[in-house]
């Protein structure tokens, strides 16, 4: 495809690639997204789950809801492509990626500089006094230990501030980048959707479907993102 022979020859120039991932670079892992066909949201409405009113008037929703996805991430791994991301960064072809995705498949992959968007899922706080827990103690219920307090994983909600030093860093490497691969994203949530404008560098989408943005940007690829992945690492 002669959309892969030109991004992998803009990989190859970039003196600073970053990627910016979503839901999609984690569903061949055998982890839902949210906005397909077959995402949590075509089940699901998010203000149920995925807000702190939920966290606060709906908790036994809220909690069997993470619990669910916690427990989906159970027996799935990075996938081929999360490990051609981790490689990259080792041969100096990707600087930094920058995910809403909150399983920490990047890092469990070997990549080294993630800037985690949408915080993590496989941490544990408390709502009201902000003490740390164990993941087991959120799975079975159990209130804070300290205070009483609901628990809740370390995931930003909708309407939540993104968590300020990841959010900094990423749109400092963002900024300066000479070509950011955005990945498996329907870029349909703000602030992160914005982030791919914010380059003074190229932007290449490798998304299974159109975004709302794919007009935006120079380079657009259709299809599954390992896939993609494995075809341009064999030409990097
Ligand atoms: N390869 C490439 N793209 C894929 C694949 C795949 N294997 N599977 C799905 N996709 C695409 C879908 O076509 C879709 O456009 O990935 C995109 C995923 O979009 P969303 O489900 O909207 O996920 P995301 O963009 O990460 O959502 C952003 O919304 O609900 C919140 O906090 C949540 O971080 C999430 C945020």
């Amino acid at each position: 495809m002669a959309e892969l022979q030109t991004l992998a020859r803009w990989i190859k120039e970039s003196s600073r690639t970053v990627a910016l991932t979503g839901a999609g670079m984690s569903t061949e892992s055998g982890i839902p997204d949210f906005r397909s066909k077959s995402g949590w949201w075509n089940n699901i409405d998010p203000a149920t789950v995925a807000t702190v009113e939920a966290l606060e008037e709906n908790y036994e929703l809220f909690q069997s809801f993470y619990a669910a996805r916690i427990g989906g991430l159970r027996g799935c791994k990075p996938h081929r492509g999360h490990q051609i991301l981790a490689e990259w960064e080792q041969r100096g072809f990707l600087h930094s990626i920058a995910t809403q995705n909150v399983d920490g498949f990047h890092q469990q992959a070997g990549s080294k500089q993630v800037c985690e968007l949408h915080g993590s899922i496989r941490t544990v706080r408390c709502s009201t006094c902000e003490q740390r827990t164990e993941l087991d103690a959120f799975l079975a219920g159990q209130s804070c230990q300290t205070c009483k307090g609901r628990l809740r994983p370390d995931v930003v909600l909708f309407g939540e501030m993104l968590p300020q030093e990841p959010w900094q860093r990423a749109l400092a490497d963002i900024r300066s980048a000479e070509l950011v691969l955005v990945i498996g994203t329907s870029l349909q949530v703000y602030p992160v959707a914005q982030l791919p404008h914010m380059t003074q560098g190229r932007v290449a989408i490798l998304n299974y479907e159109p975004t709302a943005q794919d007009e935006h940007f120079e380079l657009v690829i259709h299809g599954k993102a390992g896939e993609l992945l494995q075809q341009l690492n064999t030409q990097i």
